[in-house]
């Protein structure tokens, strides 16, 4: 047994037939890894730059207040290795902080910057206290400057203008300006590989939008809700920063930072490029349905865990996230990736979503129910079960019909580019039993070991190119 990529802890299940998916979980996963509906975005500048013109024509009293001018070395600086692959280097960070809300939300951030890589500030509203700083305390941190000569001046503003103020520090070799909140975490791998799918030279919005389809209604269907996270290319960055603060003044009204932002983007004539990674998280409850079957893209981000129940029960979220961060980094293409598979003995539906939960149905269920989330939360402002901007299956009231579910327990590498990852079976102690002998046959098996080999981010292009994830 010890020889097998797979094991249970539970010796009935070792003879079935079923004991044999992992080893072939690589093939397992290119031929039950769902197809995602494609769509082809076409993101040309010269359109952009078009219905910028027709923008202006229309609105002859375009006004561009503050029109600086920078340096040209700057804009040029970016094209400078064109040849060289994006990395972490490349890209800068400005998050949205207060010094109220800084102390405590540092330690998500602490979970994923790291202090000799990542470029980047977290900008606050005041100088904080030299006592606040603590061991751990990694992010450095800016002031914001000045916005209160803003006419109708709201801390909205200050935000949006994380973007201008990155952009005028003016250091050398940004690619990409990425904003995100002080609780955004982000999963920079996988960013920088997404990004590099991009030319930076040309003018990219990229971001993803809100879950809950009320908080796209009230704000924006396209536009890159700034909690999830979103990147903005340097030369789109050079253009918004020479009309960015005539163009606060003008959405003056507007209620959020990301809004501002968008609005000013649009006005340049660049629409959102939609990833699927980026988690604005406006849900409530347990993000686990989303989180087992993770759209087919890879993670970017997860934002307002502070409001969500843990992700691993029985552990606090900055756990959680440790956890998380623990397969992650093994795997960073894979992480919560969703696979399934079938015992035909017994009848059992198995669903993967690596490096994080094992779901086992003790019923035949289609790839196409598998991959749709359960509906284990609610929406953002009005607590109902939906609309979502994706489908949803109701977790039944059955309890047979409940999986039996898994966390992960161990991740293990093995050589360079395999692993192996362990799931243990969790009991929630509510609710009713199911007690047939089927259920209790799968609530025999403690937990459940996968074994695979690690995803070449390169994955995503053989899909289909990142471009066409919208
Ligand atoms: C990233 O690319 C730059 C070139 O722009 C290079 O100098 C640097 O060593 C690279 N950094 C990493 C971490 O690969
Ligand atoms: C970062 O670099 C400094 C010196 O350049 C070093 O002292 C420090 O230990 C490094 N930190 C980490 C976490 O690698
Ligand atoms: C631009 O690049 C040159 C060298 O290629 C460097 O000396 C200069 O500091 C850079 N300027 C900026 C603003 O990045
Ligand atoms: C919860 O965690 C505690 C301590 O880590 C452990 O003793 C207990 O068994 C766990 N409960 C479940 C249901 O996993």
């Amino acid at each position: 047994m010890s020889q097998t990529r797979s094991e249970t802890s539970h010796d009935s299940f070792k003879s079935s037939k079923f004991f044999s998916f992992p080893e072939k979980l690589s093939k397992i996963f290119v031929v039950f890894m769902r197809l995602g509906l494609l769509f082809c975005l076409v993101a040309s500048v010269l359109l952009a730059l078009h219905s910028a013109s027709l923008i202006r024509r229309r609105w002859p009293s375009f006004p561009e207040r503050l029109s600086p001018s920078f340096p040209e070395r700057l804009s040029r600086n970016a094209s400078d290795q064109k040849s060289v692959p994006t990395n972490i280097s490349h890209l800068l960070f400005g998050l949205a902080g207060t010094v109220h809300t800084w102390r405590d939300r540092s330690r998500y951030s602490e979970l994923w910057w790291h202090p000799n890589a990542t470029r980047g500030f977290v900008w606050l509203d005041e100088k904080p206290d030299t006592k606040v700083s603590r061991p751990g305390f990694w992010v450095p941190y800016r002031v914001s400057g000045d916005w209160t000569w803003f006419t109708r001046s709201q801390s909205a503003v200050r935000i949006s203008r994380i973007v201008l103020e990155s952009f005028k520090i003016g250091l050398p070799n940004v690619r990409w300006f990425v904003m995100g909140d002080d609780d955004t975490v982000f999963f920079t791998e996988n960013l920088v590989s997404a990004l590099a799918s991009y030319d930076h030279n040309q003018m990219y919005y990229i971001g993803g939008n809100s879950e809950s389809v009320e908080q796209n209604a009230r704000h924006a269907y396209d536009m890159a809700f700034g909690g999830g996270g979103f990147a903005i290319s340097y030369p789109l960055a050079a253009q918004l920063v020479k009309v960015f603060d005539g163009c606060l003044d003008r959405y003056y009204n507007f209620y959020g930072s990301d809004e501002r932002v968008c609005a000013c983007v649009n006005e340049i004539g660049v629409p959102l490029t939609r990833l699927r990674g980026f988690h604005q998280f406006d849900i409530r409850g347990d993000p686990y349905g989303i989180l087992a079957a993770h759209p087919q893209a890879p993670l970017l981000s997860l934002h307002h865990l502070d409001y969500l129940e843990p992700i691993f029960p029985n552990q606090t979220q900055i756990e959680s996230v440790k956890s998380l961060m623990d397969s992650y980094r093994v795997d960073p293409t894979r992480i919560l990736q969703q696979s399934f598979c079938y015992n035909h003995r017994r009848k059992w539906s198995v669903s993967i979503a690596w490096g994080y939960t094992i779901q086992i149905y003790t019923s035949f269920l289609t790839a196409s129910a598998l991959q749709r989330p359960l509906l284990t939360f609610k929406t953002w402002r009005t607590g109902e079960d939906g609309p979502f901007t994706f489908d949803t299956r109701p977790v039944s009231s059955d309890p047979c019909e409940q999986p039996v579910t898994y966390f992960l327990d161990k991740v293990q590498e093995v050589g360079k580019s395999g692993t192996v990852t362990t799931y243990r079976r969790y009991v929630a102690n509510q609710g009713k039993n199911c007690d047939t002998a089927d259920h209790a046959r799968a609530m025999a098996v403690q937990s459940i070991r996968v074994s695979s080999m690690k995803m070449d981010p390169k994955h995503w292009k053989k899909v289909g190119n990142l471009k066409l994830f919208i």
